[in-house]
């Protein structure tokens, strides 16, 4: 499963890259205005910085929500760099804007998927990614993992080459149960990364073995 990063905060972003599990950086403008990036030039500026320190895909959202909007604004930030992959909303003229992008070989990332008819539909559309958001549905206590193991059958019943890119993952447990169920891709904060690493045996074990070299030294 690859690891993307949900933020548009460089500091984190590196830290994860250099941590060496990174495969990738998704961001949406409330990422961006979190921190304070704000102004087009700003945020494609920003987008750069980011493809920069990571190596692998970075999504960068529309906010058009018209066809011709998502066009313009979709090939603009394909151009940025070879790494960016234009997030379309999953709304009717974002299903035509993903077509007509996959057509044209711009991958895209199709955001905001709530139901496995959203994700079906993202993938006829030759969507790279999709993007079901499985901590929003666990917070309107709808279970967001059984959505991504649906999408996980209804996919591979078809043979649809777009990604599974569990989003709106809040901790570590998603991460896991994503890794369970077979999600291709999964985006989450720093803290859910990093609880990976934490077990109190892994630090017991390692203060014992550190006190016992001492012992003998
Ligand atoms: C997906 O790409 C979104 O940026 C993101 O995962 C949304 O997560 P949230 O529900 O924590 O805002």
């Amino acid at each position: 499963m690859k690891f993307f990063i949900d933020t548009a905060n460089l500091a984190q972003i590196k830290e994860a890259q250099e941590l060496g599990v990174l495969d990738g950086v998704t961001t949406n403008p409330s990422l961006m205005a979190k921190e304070g990036i704000t102004g087009r030039n700003n945020i494609l500026k920003h987008y750069v910085d980011i493809c920069n320190i990571v190596d692998g895909d970075v999504s960068a959202e529309v906010i058009s929500t018209d066809f011709k909007g998502m066009i313009k604004e979709g090939e603009e930030l394909a151009e940025l760099h070879e790494q960016i992959v234009v997030k379309v909303p999953m709304i009717k003229d974002g299903i035509k804007a993903i077509k007509y992008f996959s057509d044209k070989g711009i991958r895209t990332n199709c955001t905001l998927v709530f139901s496995c008819g959203q994700a079906l539909l993202a993938a006829k559309a030759g969507a790279a990614y999709v993007s079901p958001f499985i901590g929003r549905l666990d917070d309107i206590s709808t279970d967001g993992l059984n959505l991504i193991s649906e999408i996980r059958h209804i996919y591979d019943n078809y043979e649809f080459e777009t990604q599974i890119l569990a989003a709106s993952v809040r901790h570590t447990m998603h991460v896991i149960d994503c890794a369970k169920i077979g999600a291709d891709v999964m985006t989450g904060p720093l803290s859910a990364i990093e609880g990976l690493l934490k077990h109190p045996l892994t630090d017991s074990g390692l203060a014992k073995f550190l006190e016992d070299y001492q012992k003998g030294n």
